[in-house]
């Protein structure tokens, strides 16, 4: 099908992760031999400009890398994703982020992360980007990046009636007047729960956390449950998305890849719910392969996967 790429702003963090592949997890004090070692590009932010573009976004990223090797394959990569990257900063002093992680077999994964020159990225660097923020057809946020450039965005995007989708990870709490500014929020059950106090288990939970989160003034609750798909919430209800059944390799930045291609497909004009379907099954193909960047799918693997899939 015809489409005309939608414009996406995307302001957020770029990290390097560094990936350690083992049996399982390690516990506090366990020393685990036997590990495999790969570097991949991450980060909230990159991670779902990539996503997005991948699936067919023209987007451009607002982001803040240090002068160092890692920063200049970073932008690098974005490059190749033709990814506008005018509005990443080089900071001079801070490394560029990075991220350790642990996946065990199965795809669980756990995450430090040494944010570096992300936490550099500031009210002015976003106000640089005002004129891309309000050419946009939704800017896209996380909160890996200091919540005055968070703010910053918000603000420009209101100024120029541009829909925004927070996704809010990692999980911190927010200000009710916050919330209230956000078209689109997209927490998995972690967040979802640290937001509202209701811990997120089954449906009926998460309808319930949901439209706690919508009392709290978000237009329109996307709650993902990993495998399980997504709870779609609105004025007129809810409804459950199914997941796409996969052999899990990798969970690392099923969030990320989701908020990419579910920007796109809105910026689209897709219905909510098959925008949602769409995000999923791109959701449910990087959990199928190693590491953040290089799992988002193209829009043609997205497709397919829509087609076939037993969403
Ligand atoms: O959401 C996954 C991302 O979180 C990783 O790429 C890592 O860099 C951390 O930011």
């Amino acid at each position: 099908m015809q489409h005309k790429a939608p414009a996406l702003v995307v302001v957020g963090s770029a990290n390097t992760d560094m990936i350690i592949q083992l049996d399982h997890l390690p516990r506090p004090g366990e020393t685990l031999l036997g590990g495999t070692f790969s570097t991949a590009a991450g980060g909230k932010g990159a991670n779902q400009a990539v996503a997005a573009a991948r699936a067919g976004g023209r987007v451009a990223l607002v982001a803040c890398v240090g002068r160092d090797t890692l920063g200049r394959e970073a932008l690098a990569g974005y490059r190749r994703d033709r990814i506008n990257t005018t509005h990443v900063r080089r900071d001079p002093v801070q490394p560029s982020g990075v991220a350790l992680i642990f996946v065990a077999r199965g795809g669980e994964n756990c995450i430090a992360v040494a944010p570096g020159a992300n936490h550099q990225l500031t009210s002015a660097d976003v106000a640089r980007a005002e004129s891309a923020i309000a050419g946009a057809r939704a800017v896209l946020l996380q909160l890996e990046i200091p919540l005055a450039a968070v703010r910053a965005a918000l603000r420009l995007a209101r100024r120029h009636r541009v829909p925004v989708i927070l996704n809010p990870a990692p999980a911190q709490p927010l200000p009710r007047a916050l919330l209230s500014q956000i078209d689109l929020l997209t927490p998995n059950e972690t967040e979802a729960e640290l937001l509202t106090g209701i811990r997120v288990r089954q449906p009926a939970s998460a309808i319930r956390a949901a439209r706690a989160l919508r009392a709290q003034g978000v237009g329109t609750v996307i709650l993902t449950l990993g495998a399980r798909g997504a709870l779609v919430a609105t004025s007129e209800g809810e409804e459950l998305v199914p997941g796409f059944k996969v052999k899990a390799v990798d969970t690392t930045a099923a969030g990320d890849v989701f908020n990419g291609a579910l920007a796109v497909a809105l910026g689209e004009g897709r219905p909510l719910v098959a925008a949602t379907r769409f995000a999923c099954a791109a959701a449910a193909l990087s959990v199928t392969r190693l590491g953040a960047q290089p799992s988002a799918p193209t829009r043609k693997e997205i497709e397919a996967q829509v087609r076939q899939g037993k969403g």
